[in-house]
């Protein structure tokens, strides 16, 4: 039986409690949050938990063995080292730091204390993404010319971090893991409107290497919530859009064929391909249920989470090159040594 704690029980911490508490390989210990009103209340749903306003008493813990670490992103470098330098299996909520330099620390120590490391990158444990993945991996809308994600809803604003790094991390992870290429260059735009200092809509290019184009789209000032990605492949196009309650992958059987051969341009026509409309079956499990069970199933066999340390750094190298291009007001940024120690 592993013995876990959770640190930080404001809004996201509480769904790690239910969920480890759900499984029955491990045990949560402890829980921690600066706020004691937090505490109060999570004594109330789960009376045999222990409570701390301290997180030193988590990693001063012997008996604790893995720590999830559910704090503002300010936090994360700082609680991870001290997670990891007393040996204890760690898991960062996204985005893994506020730096890429922190999370190739974080991963070297990882290393060297021999310890899980891993990110809640929490869509790629999700059924609708996973379903995505295998379709477009069978090759099924042939190769991906462009990808359009947006994120966007009102608030909730963040006091530390603006819009891109609260939530592209999901729709760079997502991209990421279903995109064999990486990425090369970074042009991100956006503004300001609420708080003078903190970005709350912006939008983001990114270019791959096999010619993969992307955009994202993220904003706290939206009057929808809007959860989409549309996938537009050179055979087919699939809109996966998170919302949905039962048909969230819809593919299309659309293309546009130009032709093998033509003299003069007046003879250049396209074709317009209109087909059929499939949407596939997802089973849902909560990614986060999924996502814990995961983390647990790497201790016990000593190996490596899907969103491991070099996963949150790939994120967070491209949110590093997407801030320094809107701190110009945009323009491209390249990415050099992407995903590299
Ligand atoms: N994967 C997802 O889908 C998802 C969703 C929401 C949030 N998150 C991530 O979870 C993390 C937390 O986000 P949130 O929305 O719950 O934030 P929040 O502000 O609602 O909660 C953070 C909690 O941490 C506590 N805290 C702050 N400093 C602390 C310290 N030094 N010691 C102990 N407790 C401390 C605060 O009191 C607060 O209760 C962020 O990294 C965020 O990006 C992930």
């Amino acid at each position: 039986m592993l013995n876990v704690a959770v640190v930080g029980c404001g809004y996201w911490g509480p769904n790690f409690i239910r969920n480890f508490c759900s499984l029955p390989e491990c045990k949560v210990k402890k829980v921690c949050d600066l706020d004691l009103q937090r505490l109060v209340h999570m004594k109330k749903l789960y009376s045999e938990i222990e409570t701390t306003t301290n997180a030193d008493d988590v990693f001063d813990d012997r008996e604790i063995d893995a720590v999830a670490i559910v704090t503002p992103v300010r936090h994360h470098y700082e609680m991870a080292k001290k997670c990891l330098q007393a040996k204890k299996h760690t898991f960062i909520e996204k985005p893994m730091a506020s730096s890429s330099l922190e999370c190739k620390k974080l991963i070297e120590l990882s290393q060297k204390k021999e310890c899980v490391l891993m990110v809640g990158h929490t869509f790629l444990y999700s059924s609708g993404v996973r379903k995505v993945k295998d379709i477009i991996c069978t090759g099924d809308l042939g190769k991906i010319l462009y990808i359009s994600s947006r994120r966007l809803n009102l608030g909730l604003y963040q006091a530390d971090i603006n819009v891109l790094w609260d939530l592209a991390p999901h729709d760079i992870s997502i991209i990421l893991s279903i995109l064999d290429s990486p990425p090369v260059s970074v042009n991100c735009q956006g503004k300001a409107h609420i708080h003078p200092l903190i970005e709350d809509i912006t939008t983001m290019e990114i270019d791959f290497d096999n010619g993969t184009f992307v955009t994202i789209r993220n904003s706290w000032l939206d009057p929808y919530k809007i959860r989409d990605m549309i996938f537009v492949g050179a055979k087919r196009m699939l809109v996966y859009n998170d919302l949905e309650p039962i048909e969230k992958i819809k593919i299309f059987d659309k293309r546009v064929e130009t032709p093998p051969y033509y003299d003069t341009f007046a003879e250049f026509h396209y074709s317009y391909h209109y087909g059929d409309v499939y949407s596939p079956y997802i089973q849902e499990i909560e990614p986060l249920k999924v996502e814990c069970q995961h983390f647990l199933d790497c201790i016990k066999n000593n190996s490596k989470p899907d969103t491991d340390g070099l996963n949150g750094l790939r994120v967070v190298q491209i949110l590093e090159a997407a801030s320094k291009s809107l701190k110009k007001g945009g323009g491209k940024v390249k990415l050099t040594n992407f995903g590299k120690l």
